[in-house]
């Protein structure tokens, strides 16, 4: 039996509302499925901040964020024989699932009936007893949970695809987003620019709708082929009725009844911001269009690879801005405020 990996650097909050500060974790030894990843790079993604913060009530501490993982493999179990040292692989939201339920046959781990373990955060039978997610060094993780990065990609920018990419390609993926279709996406963030890139490149009309109008002009770059500012309640009204398929990324509790008179009739808003209890329903809008609202939660590992290798094809990253990890804090502050361009991701070599 291999001796656990000891002292690994890593970054962690010990308790809610605390900084995030240098620790020491450890990780499993390397076993027969396992893969042993040196990680390059990490995205920041909200939901670290909603976590750190035990905004859910679920957060176990300490906890070490990160699920936005990319790195080169440096060994790997004896069963694992596709995958070579060197290879470039990421690491997304989950590390294992109960492979069994009807969830996880369907490549949907994402929904696994018996709950799956978080990439941080989750009780393991790991060292330290909880996962430990990719604001570290090292991490290992079983070969089925691990992804392919195709090499044309950057991999600072490809970071975020693990969860913002993935979280925004499946459900327009789900509800057949394509030619001759409306999509507007909600928020302008890490989700949202993921969202639109994925949209126009899928080949739907995309309209960026935001409450920051200054945003505009990024979204255009980004693919959009028009803004609308959803504080604009005349512009609102001249988009009633006019969207196919709506997907609303905002981090906090609002009133999405505002939303639901922009679709036709049975169309489809998918949430994918992780609010908690929200706004109460208004049902006149949804019955009036025999309209939808809809959840979705990140992707299972076959769709997470199918999306990178279509981010592959059509070079797809996000618009990143790489930061050296003793600066975490204040990133939080900065994506608290909707300053991020449109993702933070941390480069593990500032990390000693
Ligand atoms: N379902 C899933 O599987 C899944 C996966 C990952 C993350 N999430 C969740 O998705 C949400 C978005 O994450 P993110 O990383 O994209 O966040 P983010 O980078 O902070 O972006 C959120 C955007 O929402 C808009 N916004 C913020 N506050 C708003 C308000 N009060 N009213 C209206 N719009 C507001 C802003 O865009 P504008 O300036 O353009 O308005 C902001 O840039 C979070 O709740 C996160 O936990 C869910
Ligand atoms: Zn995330
Ligand atoms: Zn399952």
């Amino acid at each position: 039996m291999n001796s656990p990996l000891r002292s690994i650097s890593a970054f962690a909050a010990t308790a809610a509302g605390d900084r995030l500060a240098p620790f020491k974790i450890e990780r499993r030894s390397v076993g027969p499925r396992d893969v042993l990843i040196e990680i390059d790079y990490c995205g920041v993604c909200h939901s670290d901040l909603h976590m750190a913060n035990n905004d859910w009530g679920m957060s176990l501490y300490p906890i070490v964020p990160g699920h936005e993982i990319i790195g080169r493999v440096v060994s790997t179990g004896a069963e694992v024989t596709d995958l070579a040292a060197g290879k470039r692989v990421g690491v997304g939201c989950l590390v294992d699932s109960c492979r069994q339920c009807e969830a996880c046959e369907d490549h949907l781990e994402q929904y696994c009936a018996k709950g799956f373990t978080l990439t941080y955060s989750s009780p393991t039978k790991d060292p330290g007893g909880l996962t430990f997610g990719g604001y570290s060094k090292q991490i290992v993780v079983d070969r089925n949970y691990v992804v392919t990065v195709p090499e044309n990609l950057d991999p600072a920018a490809t970071a975020p695809l693990l969860c913002a990419g993935i979280t925004t390609y499946s459900p327009l993926a789900h509800w057949k987003v394509g030619p001759g279709m409306t999509v507007g996406v909600i928020g302008l963030g890490g989700l949202g620019h993921m969202g639109v890139k994925f949209a126009h490149a899928l080949g739907a009309r995309v309209v960026m709708i935001t409450t920051s109008p200054q945003k505009g002009e990024d979204a255009r770059r980004l693919g959009a082929d028009d803004v609308l500012v959803s504080t604009d309640a005349q512009a609102m009204a001249a988009w009633a009725g006019k969207f196919d398929f709506l997907l609303n990324t905002i981090p906090v509790p609002h009133d999405f009844n505002a939303y639901m008179g922009l679709l036709k009739r049975d169309s489809t808003m998918c949430i994918v911001g992780a609010i908690g209890p929200a706004a109460a329903l208004n049902t006149a809008p949804l019955i009036m269009g025999r309209r939808n609202v809809a959840g979705s939660l990140i992707g299972g590992l076959k769709e997470t690879q199918e999306m990178l290798d279509f981010a592959g094809r059509h070079n797809i990253t996000a618009d990143v801005e790489v930061i050296d990890i003793a600066t975490i804090n204040e990133a939080y502050g900065r994506m608290k405020r909707s300053e991020v361009k449109y993702r933070f991701v941390i480069d593990l070599a500032t990390l000693s």
